[in-house]
């Protein structure tokens, strides 16, 4: 008997505590819930900031086993927003892995998907813990948006998928670390890819990927390729899920529809990579934005974000899009709290192990999503060229 439906690791944070406040606010009545963190002093903090007394409170490092085993097995659902994830996600997901504890994070490292699939993927799959990484802007509307374009395309062909993302938004001082700390790892993370594709392969008679692209201008847009999990992400549930089709291919891009600016994203990423491979560089860069903090509410009320998917498949080209507000933060925490009800209280397909959010909750959770205010729609569709 578990104490809890869902407990949420993290909660001090900046995205925990809008996580914390999204559920504060959507769940049913009825259901029972925590929040969790490394200091008491900081999480009776946030429940004075929610106006929930009564809330409980969970205290564990994330350094600390025996504290996080206790935390696992006293839930249905545990969200984690602590990261890095690749500094302090790895005994969670061992401890939910082992307690059959159904666990979501944000994780936006694949090196950490990478590794925990090989560690944890047998032991989540014996207990039934479903391991759903990436369960906030990376990579749910990327996931679910192709999860949904494909229904519009014809069965047992070859897929083509490609998603144009468009932002307008800020990023918090723990996004920015965590992203600088993950690309002074290019070795290992490249390693953890390879020790992940010799037990994972393909499934049997189909193959899903998400090859490597170089900029180019389609759609009307100039693209450049978008580093990160979504792709990765997207292709994991073109594997997971036979309606995707004998042979899946996905790619991500970033849309822009100027030169310059594709330029200068282009820069950016380039001065990113290169300094955080030098360790001086490293510091510099970590020192320009502190963690614990991020956009404000007026920033974040101006922030959107678009999605666009162009699929071919057999006769059929279709043109559907997810679109939505704050992609980091407001919007993030929304697809957590809903993908964390999901979890607890939806009808969903059987699966256990590290899931995707499209394999994991699929219909259920565009659902939640829309009511919430996420869109997602059919623009166009017409015989493929
Ligand atoms: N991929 C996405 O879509 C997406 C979107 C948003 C955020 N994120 C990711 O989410 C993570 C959090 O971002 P954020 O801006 O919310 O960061 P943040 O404000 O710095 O929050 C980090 C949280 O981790 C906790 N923490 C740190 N060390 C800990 C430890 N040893 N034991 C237990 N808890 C510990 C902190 O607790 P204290 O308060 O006690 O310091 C705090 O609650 C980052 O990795 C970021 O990349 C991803």
């Amino acid at each position: 008997m578990r104490n809890y439906d869902i407990v949420i690791f993290g909660a001090t944070g900046f995205t925990g505590r809008l996580a914390a406040e999204y559920l504060a606010e959507h769940l049913p009545a009825e259901a029972s819930w925590a929040i969790a963190g490394r200091s008491a002093q900081k999480l009776e903090g946030v429940r004075d900031g929610l106006g929930r007394p009564d809330l409980p409170i969970l205290v564990a490092d994330s350094s600390d086993p025996v504290a996080l085993a206790k935390v696992a097995a006293s839930t249905r659902v545990l969200i984690t927003t602590v990261g890095p994830l690749l500094k302090y996600g790895e005994e969670l997901v061992k401890a939910c892995a082992e307690a059959g504890t159904d666990y979501l994070d944000l994780a936006g490292e694949q090196e950490f998907l990478d590794t925990m699939f090989v560690k944890y993927r047998d032991t989540a799959t014996a207990s039934g813990a479903r391991i759903v990484h990436s369960a906030g802007f990376d990579s749910v509307p990327h996931d679910l948006g192709t999860y949904f374009t494909v229904k519009y395309l014809p069965e047992d062909v070859p897929i083509t998928v490609d998603g144009v993302v468009q932002v307008s938004a800020g990023i918090s001082g723990g996004t920015y670390h965590t992203v600088v700390n993950y690309l002074s790892r290019l070795r290992q993370w490249r390693a953890a890819a390879r020790a992940r594709a010799s037990i994972e392969g393909q499934p049997a008679g189909r193959v899903s990927q998400n090859p490597s692209a170089r900029p180019t201008r389609r759609f009307g847009f100039w693209l450049v390729p978008f580093p990160g999990v979504d792709g990765q992400n997207v292709a994991y549930s073109g594997r997971l899920l036979d309606r995707y089709g004998p042979d899946f291919t996905y790619r991500h891009w970033i849309g822009t529809r100027h030169f310059a600016a594709a330029a200068g994203i282009i820069g950016l990423v380039s001065t990113l990579l290169v300094g955080a491979q030098i360790k001086p560089l490293r510091s510099v860069l970590l020192e320009l934005k502190d963690p614990g903090k991020g956009p404000t509410e007026a920033a974040r009320a101006k922030s959107t974000f678009t999605v666009t998917f162009h699929g071919t498949g057999g006769d059929r080209h279709v043109i559907c899009r997810v679109s939505g507000g704050d992609p980091g933060y407001t919007e993030t925490s929304k697809i957590l709290g809903e993908a964390a009800m999901s979890l607890a209280f939806d009808d969903l397909p059987q699966t256990a192990g590290p899931v995707t959010p499209a394999a994991a909750m699929g219909d259920a959770l565009i659902d939640r999503l829309v009511k919430a205010g996420i869109t997602f729609e059919l623009v166009e569709e017409r015989p493929a060229k």
